[in-house]
């Protein structure tokens, strides 16, 4: 949650500063500022509570011009949204300015002290705490002169000095009123990115800010601070000192954080679900020996072939991906496996064997929960494999292994094209146990020639766009939905009700198509629409009985049905076709229509399909 940018060079700082907090503004959009050190040394702080194009008129009334400055977006943690609580933050009587991202957890105590300093908070964040300690710190270094002769050391050594007193995580960068050639920036916990251009620098907590600008990028590594100038870029570590750092290429465009001519990234990323479906194949599958490879496993064959259990762990849709992921490993492998919500799992304490095997899903790589757990299943001596989207992020760094999904920027708050791609992603890997256990030759070769046809049954899903739309126009008033589906499209039902709650604030329950007679089956009236996913597949039948239940009770019925299922046609109120596809990938097909079912109605209902209220991408919060 939250955003920052940070640029240095020689051009008009807020230019990119406020184009990085517009493309920033899916990680946290309740308030957001910008702070420049102006061409005649002052500091412009420009901050309110709002989206970024509230930031904007302020700016057209009050410039912040400059050639280096810092910018944040935020998703309030510790105080309301408002123009006092948004960042960045002054330390001292405006002697620097911070931006941070992160937790600090023992604020309380130092803001007491600093207090008793004598230091004045104009806010009720934890983050204002940083810049006065900062201030507090520098306060107590020799004086220098020359300050870039002396490298910025007694600056580096005031940051360090009170980054070693903090307890939990940050991503921050530092702007100093005197010293408007330098900004530094730290990590621990909550990624930062600097880009490397010609004579200037650019800082974003993930890499959408940069492209367009800079194809050169350094992922700062927990710990570590960066001393930035327009022309140098130096990595010191909490403990190693200097260190060199890795410049990486990159990997997408500017247009891939534009919305393409779509009217929302939501719309963007559904239709961009046929070519995350191929990267996330492309390069992966082995036809000679009808099987799966992958590259970041860090375990051997005989190591693989030992485990006896597996243990997914996510949150929210990624969460649904890991439960489709369980019906896909245990049907192709038989391998048993458990999916374990993260925020539970990281305070349960499972009986653990050394054949278990833990595989962290996650499209941003950032959230707090996922991280937590997988730290807790390696202190219990688990290896942790994971399943991420965001290149840098801090899950691949602390996994022992693990695969990118390589579905380019998600920007849009409900995630779709990472489910797709975690859903293929985990048949892969369901194909490559299932190759080192029973699974013969030819039915790997069979699974392979499936799973390469799934672009294009993708691409023929979301041919039905328009008329899922009409269905989405007639039933848009309502205000409660059933979604319900059995075995492996009983995720899709806890997908498709996800993703109409938080963008059309509808209330939706996803359940097992049977177990609605247990007790939600009572919500059932004229105005309470069931959507049932309920393609050719081994419990049609008893799935279609499930429909003629609800038919009787008065529901309207919207069914997603496998191309030519006239006897649910005459059943149903309204039919949406998909494309027949193996039990096993279904959930790939079968949540396009859901996609843009919620899709389509939040838009009729006039809601921020986008940005939907209360939420922000990667949530790294506990
Ligand atoms: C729903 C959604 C969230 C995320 C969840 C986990 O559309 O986006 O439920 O799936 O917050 O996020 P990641 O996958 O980034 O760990």
């Amino acid at each position: 949650m939250c955003g920052i940018v940070g640029y240095i060079g020689p051009r008009d700082a807020v230019e990119f500063l406020v184009m990085g907090l517009h493309r920033l503004e899916y990680r946290g959009y309740d308030s957001s500022g910008v702070a420049t050190i102006t061409p005649d040394g002052r500091f412009a702080l420009v901050k309110t509570a709002g989206r970024i194009s509230q930031l904007e008129k302020r700016l057209a009334d009050t410039p912040a011009p400059g050639s280096v400055g810092i910018g944040h977006t935020r998703w309030a943690t510790h105080g309301n949204p408002s123009d006092e609580n948004a960042h960045p933050h002054f330390g001292g009587d405006g002697e620097l300015a911070v931006v941070h991202n992160g937790v600090i957890e023992n604020y309380r105590a130092i803001k007491q002290r600093l207090e008793n300093e004598g230091y004045v908070f104009q806010s009720a964040t934890d983050s204002e705490v940083i810049a006065h300690l900062i201030d507090s710190c520098l306060k107590r270094q020799p004086p220098v002169e020359d300050m870039a002769a002396a490298d910025f050391g007694p600056l580096v050594g005031a940051v360090q000095l009170a980054l070693a007193q903090l307890r939990g995580t940050y991503g921050l960068v530092v702007l100093f009123h005197q010293w408007p050639e330098v900004l530094i920036a730290a990590r621990l916990g909550s990624p930062l990115i600097v880009g490397v251009g010609d004579n200037e620098h650019f800082i974003a907590s993930d890499a959408s800010p940069l492209a367009g600008f800079t194809d050169k990028i350094v992922y700062l590594a927990d710990n570590e601070l960066a001393v930035v100038t327009a022309s140098e870029l130096r990595v010191i570590h909490r403990d190693q000192g200097q260190v060199n750092h890795n410049v990486h290429v990159l990997d997408f465009q500017a247009a891939d954080v534009a919305k393409g001519g779509f009217d929302h990234f939501m719309l963007k990323e559904i239709f961009e679900q046929p070519e995350a479906v191929e990267n996330v194949l492309r390069g992966r599958l082995d036809h000679d020996a009808a099987t799966s490879k992958f590259g970041g496993f860090n375990l051997t064959p005989q190591q693989l072939r030992a485990l006896n259990r597996i243990i997914m762990t996510a949150c929210g849709t990624s969460w649904h991906a890991g439960l489709v992921g369980e019906y896909q490993i245990e049907t192709l492998a038989r391998l048993p496996v458990e999916v374990e919500y993260a925020s539970e799992l990281r305070y349960s304490n499972p009986p653990i064997d050394n054949g278990t095997l833990v595989i962290a899903i996650t499209q941003s790589g950032e959230t707090a929960d996922t991280l937590a757990a997988l730290r807790e299943m390696q202190r219990k001596g688990c290896p942790v494999l994971g399943i991420c989207n965001v290149v840098g992020s801090t899950i691949p760094q602390e996994t022992d292994g693990g695969f990118y999904l390589r579905a380019g920027p998600e920007i849009g708050v409900a995630s779709t094209k990472a489910f797709t791609s975690q859903c293929t992603l985990l048949a892969m890997l369901a194909l490559y146990f299932g190759r080192l256990r029973h699974l013969s030759f030819s039915a790997g070769k069979q699974i392979i020639a499936e799973l390469q046809d799934l672009p294009d049954k993708v691409r023929q899903s979301l041919k039905h766009n328009d008329q899922v739309r009409s269905i989405a126009e007639k039933y848009a008033k309502c205000n409660n939905f059933l979604y319900l589906g059995r075995q492996f499209n009983f995720p899709t039902a806890l997908e498709g009700a996800l993703k109409l709650k938080e963008i059309s604030y509808i209330h939706a329950e996803g359940y097992p198509a049977a177990e609605m007679k247990h007790g939600p089956i009572a919500l059932v009236d004229k105005n309470t629409p069931s959507v049932f996913i309920m393609p050719r597949g081994q419990v049609y039948d008893k799935v279609m009985s499930n429909l003629q239940e609800i038919k009787a009770r008065g529901g309207p019925v919207i069914a997603v049905v496998c191309e030519g299922d006239t006897e649910a046609a005459e059943l149903a109120d309204d039919i949406i076709e998909i494309p027949a596809v193996e039990e096993y990938l279904q959930p790939i097909i079968t949540v396009i229509p859901l996609q843009l079912l919620a899709y389509h109605i939040a838009v009729v209902r006039g809601c921020d399909v986008d940005k939907p209220r209360n939420l922000a991408k990667s949530v790294t919060v506990a």
